[in-house]
């Protein structure tokens, strides 16, 4: 490779964990002295940070590496990167699917790209898959956003849901300590930042790997605790955590939410299916009683908070009827936001070897009447924020309009309103809303809130 022209490009796929990753993967290759290209076509480092958690994720990831593949045949100097969660389930035979790539990295690796880089530039063909300790990051992320950012809390996930692939190809849970978390947020505060989301595949697990336990046998560490070791952290306004899972969220939690200021009244607690049975052939560990008390209690303490949450139809063997207690659930709790999916049998996964698999024809037909109830049920939550004077976080312009900018209420709905991003860019505007969309809305400045200096 020549030192003149050395620029990368990532293209990522998949959750927020991925996009996490890639910063920090971008944040060393600055580090090497590379430079960001949006087109990959001008990019002599490409990796793809790649997600298998459906079929057509993978799929989508194939297509992409084909075309650069061939690019690379007459460019042999490219250097072509497949990180992630294809990388991790695939290893060795995306090598053999793909001869060109240069190097394939699981997740667990991202810190390391230096050092396997370095492996690639000597002349290796390197595969880096297996389990390791993730080391602290101790280099720069290049964040996306000015405003807000992504600091992971924990890595990994020891559950076994039957459909998922994420235990496999993200490892063992792994805590990072309080004092990390909270210093990675202390830095962001000088830089600026005005919102985190802590982010963890199942963020209430937080702490069960750290030493420690409490009198009462409790560990020491949990979710709740880090909340409030962080909450006070300088120049960071608001924190969002993803994702809950229903099995371990605690009234100790939605209490810490409720009292913690900075602690948004949002949550993401993917419930899956609407069906006991279902839930218990996908191994959840809750029945949707649970999960009914669990929605009751956050909005006992919390009127208005936001709720959102994951979905699968289709599961193996899931009747008419349990996918309708799925659709009766979600009439009933009225989220406002549910990413749903039809079910995808994932390599290494049980539910993908049993029997009574759903036809594509009845899976779909059920994502669309789910995707349909879905879509009346947002407006109708959208509506209660109608006149409303809501606290906007303003992090961008509207592309789609430059004379107004765009944020993001407490409740994490998209907002926009006229004004000038250089004014309002990471500021906290008190907008009142006067159109309302499904999934957005649109208002006018009311004033500005001051925060403290850091
Ligand atoms: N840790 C989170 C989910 C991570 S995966 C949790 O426990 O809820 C993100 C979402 O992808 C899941 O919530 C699920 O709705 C969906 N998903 C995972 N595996 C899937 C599969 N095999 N088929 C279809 N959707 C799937
Ligand atoms: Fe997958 Fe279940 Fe872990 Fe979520 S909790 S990442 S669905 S195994
Ligand atoms: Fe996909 Fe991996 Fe996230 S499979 S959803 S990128 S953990």
């Amino acid at each position: 490779m020549t030192t003149t022209n050395r620029r990368y490009h990532i293209t990522t796929f998949g959750c927020q964990m991925n996009k996490a990753d890639s910063e920090r993967m971008a944040g060393i290759l600055e580090d090497m002295g590379f430079e960001w290209s949006e087109d990959p076509n001008d990019a002599n480092v490409i990796l793809y940070n790649t997600c298998t958690i459906r079929d057509n994720a993978e799929q989508k990831v194939y297509s992409y590496l084909g075309r650069q593949a061939k690019r690379k045949h007459e460019q042999p100097d490219l250097t072509l990167v497949v990180a992630g969660c294809v990388a991790q389930q695939e290893g060795e035979q995306l090598l053999r699917r793909v001869p060109e790539l240069d190097l394939v990295m699981g997740p667990q690796h991202a810190n390391h790209l230096q050092d396997l880089l370095q492996q690639v530039f000597d002349g290796n063909q390197v595969v880096a898959t297996e389990a390791i300790h993730i080391m602290e990051d101790i280099t720069k992320p290049r964040r996306d956003s000015n405003v807000t950012a992504w600091v992971n809390v924990i890595y990994g996930c020891n559950e076994r849901c039957t459909y998922c692939v994420v235990p496999n190809v993200r490892g063992v849970e792994q805590s990072r300590t309080p004092e990390a978390i909270r210093a990675e947020m202390e830095e962001l505060g000088r830089q600026g930042y005005r919102e985190v989301t802590l982010l963890g595949q199942n963020i209430d697990a937080y702490g069960r790997d750290l030493p420690g336990v409490t009198e009462s046998g409790r560990h020491k560490q949990t979710l709740t605790d880090l909340l409030y070791y962080v909450h006070d952290v300088p120049g960071i306004e608001r924190i969002r955590f993803a994702t809950s899972h229903p099995r371990y969220f605690t009234e100790r939690l939605i209490k810490a939410c409720a009292e913690l200021p900075k602690v948004c009244e949002h949550f993401h607690i993917p419930f899956q299916s609407g069906d006991n049975d279902i839930l218990k052939a996908m191994s959840r560990g809750y029945t949707t009683e649970k999960y009914r008390r669990i929605i009751e209690t956050v909005r006992s303490y919390m009127p208005d908070a936001s709720i959102s949450a994951d979905a699968i139809v289709g599961f193996p063997g899931e009747t008419e009827e349990q996918f309708q207690n799925t659709l009766k659930l979600v009439e009933d709790i009225g989220f406002d936001l549910l990413n749903t999916a039809a079910y995808s049998p994932r390599p290494g996964t049980p539910a993908a070897l049993w029997e009574h698999q759903l036809s594509e024809e009845v899976k779909s037909d059920r994502l669309q009447r789910l995707n349909h109830l879905v879509s009346t049920q947002a407006i109708e939550a959208s509506q209660r924020y109608f006149e409303r004077v809501e606290e906007v976080l303003v992090e961008e312009q509207n592309l789609k309009d430059p004379t107004q900018v765009m944020g993001r209420t407490r409740g994490n709905r998209l907002t926009f309103f006229a004004g000038d991003i250089n004014e309002l860019i990471g500021q906290l505007v008190r907008v009142k809303i006067t159109e309302v969309r499904a999934f957005s809305l649109t208002g006018e400045r009311v004033d500005i809130r001051e925060v403290q200096p850091v």
